[in-house]
This record gives structure tokens, sequence and C-alpha cells, in this order.
């Protein structure tokens, strides 16, 4: 698709791979508007970038993506992009029941539940529009799970099916889907999780996964797997018990847990 002169929302855009975003849209000559919870960082991407629209709001609540919609639609009517981005990432044990699993944000919530909101509200205004996009963030870990983040997996697995079948219902309308899945990548998503658990690779940096993002875009590839995402994708249908078994010793310090 076209990556030149969109208007283009990209939720989480403040920091890490929404902000890597953020500034090869607006050095390609797109409007941009970026939304997120804290205002000092949305201040702070101002900063770098002070052509982009900021805006503050929690999209784990139900009222406030309406209102996030309802600006961007009267504001900046030309919106054609969304990029579903924001999300968060808990280790949950379950083996401390209920206590673990509402100790924090709802994964559900932002990485899953959001995305879907913000489509339903979206779509049928993107579809008046001669090219339209959703881009939806998953992750590697959507496709092999990471078993002290389940919550976070099970919300990628479900955004990349929900992909699947939005491509599905849309291919006769101008909006696009498409899926950018990353690799670990060194942003601030764990909250000091990695370094706390003594995981070495903290990642690709955020500009590989923007700069693969682009070239996806560009070459209108609805499935962008990034860095060894490619080969992930592939292995894991072959052998789907070694790459589980990969994926958790590679990132899960082995005296701190079973990661066999
Ligand atoms: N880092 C990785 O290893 C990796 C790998 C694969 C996929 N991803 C995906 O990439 C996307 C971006 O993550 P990142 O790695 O760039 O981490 P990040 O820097 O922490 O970015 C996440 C962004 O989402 C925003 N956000 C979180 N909850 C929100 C809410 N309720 N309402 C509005 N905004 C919210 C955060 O801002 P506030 O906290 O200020 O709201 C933050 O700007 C995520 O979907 C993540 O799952 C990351």
């Amino acid at each position: 698709m076209k990556t030149t002169d969109n208007t283009v929302l990209i939720t989480g855009g403040a920091t890490g791979i929404g902000l890597e975003l953020a500034k090869d849209f607006v050095a390609k000559n797109n409007t941009v508007i970026i939304c997120g919870r804290r205002a000092e960082k949305l201040s702070e991407a101002k900063k770098i970038l002070p052509q982009i629209i900021t805006y503050q709001c929690n999209l784990s609540e139900l009222h406030q993506r309406r209102e996030l919609v309802e600006f961007c639609t009267q504001n900046h009517p030309s919106i054609n992009i969304l990029v579903n981005n924001a999300g968060v990432q808990r280790e949950i044990n379950f083996l401390n029941g209920e206590a673990d699993y509402f100790n924090g944000e709802s994964e559900i919530a932002i990485n899953l539940e959001a995305c879907i909101h913000l489509t339903a509200l979206f779509v049928p205004y993107f579809v008046q529009r001669s090219e339209a996009a959703i881009i939806n963030v998953t992750s590697g870990l959507g496709i092999v799970p990471l078993s002290i983040t389940p919550v976070y997996c099970a919300t990628k697995a479900g955004l990349h099916s929900f992909s699947i079948s939005l491509r599905y219902q849309l291919k006769h309308t101008s909006v696009k889907v498409f899926e950018l899945i990353p690799p670990i990548v060194d942003t601030e998503l764990d909250r000091g999780a990695r370094d706390r658990r003594g995981q070495k690779d903290k990642g690709v940096k955020p500009e590989i996964v923007s700069k693969e993002a682009f070239e996806g875009l560009t070459n209108d590839q609805l499935e962008i797997p990034v860095g060894m995402v490619k080969i992930l994708k592939i292995g894991s249908r072959i052998t789907p018990e070694l790459f589980l078994k990969m994926i958790n010793k590679k990132v899960v310090n082995p005296s701190a847990s079973d990661g066999k």
C-alpha cells in the first residue's frame, strides 16, 4: 500500500515499537496521531516529533476507545490507518490462582479487546476511504507461547486469528489488514521482568521492526514476520515441541523455572 500522505493512529505510539513506527510514518509525510496513558511519555514523544498529534487515553476503558475514535474522525477526518500496537505483558503463575491473575492490568482488555473494538469503530469509516489499513501488532509468542506469560501469548494468538477473519471479511473493500509479527524487541514492554529473570537476550532494536514493517507495507505483504519470526513460523509447524522448548529455554532462567 501507499505509505505516504496517510493519516495514521498508532495506539501506544509514545514508546518502543510504536514510537519508531511514528518516526518513520512522519518521515514519509504522513499525519500521525499517537495515544497512551502516560502524559509524560506523550510529551517526550512530542519533543522528538513536534509534528505528531498526541491524545491521552486508557484503552482498557470502553468509553475512552469511543472518545478516541470520535476525536480522530472529527478532527482528522482523513484518517485511514489504524495501528493496533498498544500492549502490556505480565508474568502470571496459575499455581498462585486468582490472586496472581488479577494482580495487574488486563492483557485481554488491552492487547485483544481494545484492538477488536477499535476495529469495529473504524471499519465502517475506513470502507468509505479509497485506501485504508488496519495493522495489528501481534508477536512471535502468538505462534509459540512463552509459558510464564500465558495470557499475553493467548491474546497475541487471538489477535492473529482475528486478523485472518477480518482480512477475509474485508477482502472486497478498500481496507487491507496487515499483521506485524515482531520477535523479542528491546523495549519496556515487560517493565523490567527480563532483567529480573536474568534473560540475556534483550531482542532486536525497535528500529529494525519498523524498517521491516515498512518493507512489508510497501509490498502489500499482509503478514509481516520480523527477524527470527520468519524461522519460527515455519519451524514451529514442522517441529512444534522443539520450538516450544527452545523459546521457553531461551527466555527463562533455567534455575528459576521449569524451562524444559
Ligand atoms: N517488546 C517485545 O519484545 C515485543 C515483541 C513482540 C510484540 N510486541 C508488541 O509490540 C507492541 C508494542 O510494545 P513495545 O514492545 O513497543 O512496548 P512498550 O514500549 O511498552 O509499548 C507499549 C505501549 O502501549 C501503551 N499502552 C499500554 N497499555 C495501554 C492502555 N491501556 N491504553 C493506552 N495505551 C496503552 C503504553 O503506553 P502507556 O503505558 O503510557 O499507556 C506504551 O506506549 C505491543 O503490542 C507488544 O505486545 C513487543
